[in-house]
């Protein structure tokens, strides 16, 4: 898939930080039944490969990207486990949109954005979403920079998640809330689902 393809997939793509291997499989299950299927299992947790790992053998539906991916390394070894996508919280120096699997970097400010552009990137990550100017931002971005579009992350939630759709410039929100850590301890995979089912109930627009 493309990484427009994948962004589009969704409206809300959710964060993952998994601590035990053994949660990862009902976890991704759980949100793809309630019709989220892109997730974002970040390099956060000593498990985090084999999380992935697990959820591209076994469940079915899911768009598996690594998240939390700080240099060209973690890119090559998100791609080497099979993810369609990463995540960076920053711009990585040297790498481009050419790359062994497709990065959504991220970006809170207009120079770094102009960095990313030139490095061919057209889709990037907007974070820390809500302290970056949240949707104000996103709306002075779209006249200097038409050609890009976001995944604002970082603050997002139900409560705001529908004004960041809205825009134009805007293919999907990422976020943890659909996946509350004490659910996820509990094995509260039914609460998971209700969660992301409200998710992907939000208008999004084409990724054009
Ligand atoms: C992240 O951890 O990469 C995102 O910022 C998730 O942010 P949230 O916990 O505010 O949704």
């Amino acid at each position: 898939m493309t990484l427009d393809e994948i962004l589009a997939a969704a409206p809300v793509i959710p964060v993952l930080v998994i601590e035990d291997v053994a949660h990862a499989v009902p976890l991704g299950r759980a949100l793809v039944a309630g019709g989220l299927p892109v997730l974002e299992v970040t390099f956060r947790t000593p498990v985090a490969s084999a999380c992935i790992e697990a959820m591209i053998a076994e469940v079915e539906g899911a768009i598996v990207g690594a998240g939390t991916v700080l240099d060209g390394a973690m890119r090559q070894a998100a791609a080497d486990l099979g993810c369609e996508f990463c995540v960076s919280p920053g711009l990585i120096e040297g790498e481009r949109v050419e790359g062994p699997v497709p990065l959504l970097p991220g970006v809170a400010t207009a120079t770094e954005l102009m960095a990313g552009l030139a490095a061919g990137f057209e889709r990037f990550k907007l974070f820390p979403a809500n302290v970056a100017g949240g949707p104000a931002a996103l709306k002075a971005f779209h006249s200097p920079f038409p050609q890009a579009r976001f995944c604002p992350t970082g603050g997002v939630s139900a409560a705001n998640a529908a004004e960041y759709l809205a825009l134009s410039n805007v293919i999907c929100v990422g976020g943890s809330w659909v996946a509350p850590p004490e659910a996820v301890r509990a094995g509260d995979w039914d609460r998971i689902t209700r969660l992301a089912r409200e998710a992907a109930a939000l208008a999004q627009r084409p990724a054009g």
